[in-house]
């Protein structure tokens, strides 16, 4: 490297003998003994169970080794690439390449070693080894998530010619004292994420020093407001990068902040941040990412806002008191992808700026109650915007194809407990492909919506409470099957299920005109709430449904409908059920043992049936029950002492029914109602 003429001269000496073979090789180096040898020790300490150090033969030239790099010229070790390959969403496959154990000093003998990485390993908690601290030739260190734990060593402070050094993602790390980090003068990126830095108050002082710092990575470190010093001048004015986010600051933003004129990305996010957002910002003209959500900012957003030119990530979402207008000067930011200022204080109307957004991917203005006007007419105009939300928000207005003709890219449509009203032609096949689609309370009938059987990608449909009165067509349930989630609740919505086969994670078909006998389910479903119908015929065919697999039923709620006959004794069948809400049906005969088999129930409601006998022992193996209804039926014999005697039984309703002696109810609401949520 300090000589460059071998390089030039290589290719021509490997032209004018290309018969000879051996000069030809393009890497003709052969590594030193002394290094292959302490490379051998170094992997003998280590653990290796993925065996990726299996082809480190001492028969082979080590510059060929897998993960090692020498120089080109001197043939030494100059580089370690042992970073965890594998960093798959499957942990445990991951894991299965980690290398663990030891580091052994042997690395020492590797004198030019200028790049070490060992991040995504695991060293099972053991300490940074302080030798580290002498590898003097060191320009980058990664140690990330790699299972270090204990006090991170001065000796760092050493390695005078680092420009890289992480040592975040791991948990067990903690700093006493940061002062060495001010003798690395050249280091341009410090990854610190999750490393415990509370009890250290100098920190700022230390960083502030580095004149070259260009990646400050300090997420998760304890960090709060106690600190020496209000900085008076900050060297490391370089900085394009810093994060500070999920710490506990609690003070204002601090003024030095606004002096790191070159930053590219800022996140402070979760932290308790006060006062208002800054007129300040406005000089931070590099910005593509401003990241300021979950704090406790108040007033509105400044002006300024619309000066950071290069921004694409704006969230300000959960700061509860910010508040006053969007400001117009929003519409500048022409790069603009993501905007979030969900959950904060905003009123009034959109600004017609955002129409200047021309790159705007994602929208989310929900629940800011006091947002209110039509959603502007440019809006409709923003060709990339695949996430619009704007859940919880006064908006009015009508809402219709013509809207949606640019809106091709459209995932999400969120437009929950709006005052929208959705008006759309019944033979419309919108642009787009949906993923969610939220409009509870949005006016959508009382046709059923035709156009959601164009939509083949749906994972969540809500219409609930959107004024359907209609049949669900024939094509609905085949289509629906593929679909995650479905909340249909409170329409006026009919049809008879008798032949249908439900196979969602979650259903919600409560409040309608469902009628007919009970559907039938597959082991997918989870969540079953269709009370409130108006389905007949005897109960007994759907408990002992035959089921092509195990069902995985938890929540079943099918009250207030007109079901008959006797509870079969096939309750084993249904071993996930937590809650079971059969009340105001013509339910009879006795309570069957087997519904003891359902050991994590937590809620039984018979109410309002004509269920009689006496309340089996077997009930007792519900060991979690918390609440049970069996009040308005005819139930007899002598309470079981268990029912008064169990700690976790918060609720009990027996009365109007044939039960020898006194008993006292708890003074609990006698409805059981298990809330479905939305998508
Ligand atoms: C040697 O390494 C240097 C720097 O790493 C590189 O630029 C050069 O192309 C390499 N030469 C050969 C012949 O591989
Ligand atoms: C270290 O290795 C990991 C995994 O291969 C890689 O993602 C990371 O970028 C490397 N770190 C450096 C500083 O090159
Ligand atoms: C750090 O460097 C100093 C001076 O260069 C040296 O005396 C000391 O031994 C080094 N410490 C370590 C842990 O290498
Ligand atoms: C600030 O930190 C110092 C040193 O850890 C400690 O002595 C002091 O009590 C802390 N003050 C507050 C207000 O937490
Ligand atoms: C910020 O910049 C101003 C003017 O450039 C300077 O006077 C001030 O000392 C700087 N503050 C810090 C904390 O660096
Ligand atoms: C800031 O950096 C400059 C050189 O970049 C140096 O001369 C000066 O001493 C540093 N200031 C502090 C307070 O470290
Ligand atoms: C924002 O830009 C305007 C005009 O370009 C300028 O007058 C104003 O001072 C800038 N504001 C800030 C806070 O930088
Ligand atoms: C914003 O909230 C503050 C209190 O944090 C209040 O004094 C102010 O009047 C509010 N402004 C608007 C425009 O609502
Ligand atoms: C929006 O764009 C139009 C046309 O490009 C321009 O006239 C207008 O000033 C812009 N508005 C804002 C707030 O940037
Ligand atoms: C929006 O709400 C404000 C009160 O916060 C009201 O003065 C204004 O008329 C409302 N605008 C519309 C279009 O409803
Ligand atoms: C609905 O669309 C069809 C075909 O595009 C058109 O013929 C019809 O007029 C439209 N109906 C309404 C009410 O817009
Ligand atoms: C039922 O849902 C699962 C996904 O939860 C899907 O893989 C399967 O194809 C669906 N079955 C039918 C008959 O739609």
């Amino acid at each position: 490297m300090r000589n460059s003429r071998p390089i030039i001269l290589f290719p021509l000496l490997c032209f004018l003998s290309s018969t000879i073979s051996i000069l030809c090789d393009p890497n003709p180096l052969v590594c030193n003994e002394k290094e292959k040898h302490a490379l051998l020790r170094f992997k003998k300490s280590l653990s290796d169970p993925g065996n990726r150090l299996l082809p480190w033969s001492v028969n082979q030239d080590c510059c060929r080794w897998e993960a090692v790099r020498c120089n080109n010229v001197t043939g030494r070790v100059v580089e370690l690439h042992l970073g965890n390959p594998y960093d798959t969403d499957d942990l445990e496959f991951n894991s299965k390449f980690e290398l663990g154990g030891e580091i052994s000093p042997a690395l020492l003998e590797l004198e030019f070693l200028s790049y070490l990485n060992l991040s995504g390993n695991d060293f099972g908690g053991s300490p940074i080894p302080s030798f580290l601290g002498s590898m003097g030739s060191l320009r980058y260190l990664d140690l990330s998530y790699a299972g270090f734990g204990g006090l991170v060593l001065h000796q760092l402070g050493n390695l005078s010619t680092l420009r890289h050094l992480d040592l975040g993602g791991n948990s067990g790390l903690y700093v006493e004292n940061l002062g060495w980090i001010s003798h690395l003068a050249f280091l341009k990126y410090l990854g610190m994420d999750w490393v415990d830095l509370h009890r250290e108050v100098h920190w700022l002082e230390s960083v502030s020093m580095l004149p070259s710092l260009l990646e400050l990575h300090l997420s998760e470190c304890e960090l709060d407001s106690n600190m020496t010093s209000s900085l008076g001048y900050a060297n490391f004015t370089s900085l394009t990068f810093l994060d500070l986010s999920n710490n506990n600051f609690n003070q204002e933003i601090p003024n030095w902040l606004f002096n790191l004129s070159s930053l590219v990305s800022l996140s402070l996010s979760n932290n308790q941040f006060k006062g208002q957002i800054s007129e300040s910002f406005g000089q931070l003209k590099y910005l593509e990412s401003l990241f300021v959500s979950a704090n406790s900012f108040h007033g509105p957003i400044p002006t300024s806002i619309g000066n950071l030119s290069s921004l694409r990530y704006l969230s300000l979402f959960e700061n509860p008191l910010i508040n006053g207008t969007l400001p117009m000067s929003l519409g500048q930011l022409k790069y603009l992808e993501y905007l979030d200022v969900s959950f904060n204080s905003f009123h009034g109307p959109i600004p017609t700026s955002i129409g200047n957004l021309s790159s705007l991917r994602s929208l989310g203005l929900s629940e800011n109650q006091l947002i209110n006007g039509t959603l502007p007419m440019s809006l409709w105009f923003l060709s990339n915007l695949e996430n619009l939300n704007v859940r919880g928000t006064s908006l009015t207005g009508t809402i219709s194809e013509v809207h949606f003709t640019a809106l091709s890219k459209l995932k999400d449509l969120l437009i929950s407990g709006t005052s929208l009203s959705f008006h759309v032609n019944s033979s419309w096949t919108p642009p787009f492909q949906l993923e969610y689609l939220e409009a509870d309370s949005c006016k959508m009938g009382p046709k059923f919506p035709a156009w959601l059987q164009t939509q083949k990608s749906l994972f969540c449909l809500d219409v609930s409470r959107s004024g359907i009165v209609d049949t669900a067509p024939n094509w609905f349930w085949k289509f629906a099957s593929y679909i995650e989630q479905i909340h249909l609740s409170n329409n006026q919505i009919s049809g008879d299920l008798s032949q249908v086969v439900l196979n969602n994670t979650i259903i919600d078909l409560s409040s309608n005109c469902f009628s007919g006998r009970l559907p039938r389910l597959s082991p997918n479903v989870v969540v079953l709430n269709i009370a409130n119908n108006s389905f007949s015929g005897q109960i007994s065919p759907f408990m002992c449904q035959k089921m092509n697999g195990r069902s995985k039923l938890e929540v079943v709620d099918i009250s207030i409908n007109a079901l008959s006959g006797e509870l079969s004794d096939c309750w084993m069948h249904w071993s996930s059920l937590t809650h079971v809400s059969l009340g105001s049906n013509n339910l009879s005969g006795k309570i069957p043992n087997s519904m003891g088999s359902l050991v994590g129930l937590k809620a039984l409601s018979l109410q309002n049936n004509s269920f009689y006998g006496e309340i089996p022992s077997s009930l007792e193996n519900c060991k979690v029950l918390g609440l049970i209804n069996l009040s308005d039926n005819k139930f007899s014999g002598i309470i079981p002492r268990w029912i008064f005697e169990r700690t976790t039984l918060m609720v009990i309703h027996l009365r109007s029914n044939k039960f020898n002696g006194h008993y006292s109810s708890t003074n609990m609401p006698t409805f059981f109602s298990y809330s479905v949520g939305s998508c």
